[in-house]
């Protein structure tokens, strides 16, 4: 048994929070009756209708994809571009990623069709770690990596406290290689951090999420998260 606001948000209809909405407004019925509970739970029996409209109860799945460059981290693209879910042919599930890496950035993503899930992880309050490895243009001092792993300024805020580590340098071709771990997600954040430091980010790639990371993967692969996986996640949210 399951409550009735997370078989809703698991169905993809919305989130959690607007599911419990909706069941408060009375647009919620079980076995044809009207719900207004927010306690209530159901089984994977019971017929659910939201206004009207029975929910596709689907299994909940979860995926690690290696996302390549050059694809988008949707479901549509009004320009016909690569998405995500071009990688997903033979699911049936209605997939979607877990936030988004940019056109131009490749690295691990997480793909579910499991809407309350997503929200859980996307919620800034759990502060998941996200590790990334960027190749800049020039050679950042030691003081400069101090700093942006203190937070630097950007036209959005402050950035909160980050790992860093100067993996590789090329003074020849003066470059160098950063790992770079945050928790925040916002907009090409870790591009403007590297940007607002005077080096700009030639190749980004997020290697790890959470424990997970893209081991046994080449770009453009799949595979599911195991169910252990699933839980740590879970954890890694509540915690
Ligand atoms: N930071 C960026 O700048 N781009 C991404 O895709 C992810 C994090």
């Amino acid at each position: 048994m399951e409550r009735l606001q997370k078989v809703i948000a698991q169905a993809g209809v919305t989130s959690r929070r607007k599911a419990e909405k909706l069941i408060q407004d009375g647009q919620v019925k079980v076995n044809g009756e009207t719900i207004t509970e927010l306690g209530t739970k159901v089984s994977p029996s019971d017929e659910i209708e939201v206004n009207g409209v029975p929910i596709d109860k689907e299994e909940p799945v979860y995926f690690l994809f290696y996302k390549p460059t050059g694809v988008i981290s949707s479901v549509n693209d009004e320009k016909g571009r690569k998405v995500v879910t071009d990688f997903f042919p033979e699911i049936e599930q209605r997939l979607f990623p877990v936030g988004r890496l940019d056109y131009d950035t490749s690295g691990l993503i997480i793909m579910t069709n499991d809407g309350d899930f997503a929200n859980v992880l996307m919620h800034p309050k759990f502060e998941i770690d996200k590790r990334y490895i960027a190749k800049v243009k020039g050679i950042p001092s030691k003081r400069e990596l101090r700093n942006l792993a203190h937070g630097i300024e950007l036209d959005d805020g402050k950035t909160a406290p980050a790992k860093v580590k100067l993996k590789s340098l090329d003074k020849k071709k003066q470059t160098a290689i950063i790992e770079l771990t945050i928790h925040e997600g916002r907009n090409r954040q870790v591009r403007r951090m590297f940007e607002a430091l005077g080096y700009p980010v030639e190749k980004l790639k997020r290697e790890g999420y959470g424990y997970l990371d893209l081991k046994g993967l080449n770009a453009g692969e799949h595979r599911p998260l195991t169910p252990h996986e699933v839980k740590q996640l879970r954890n890694l949210a509540v915690t």
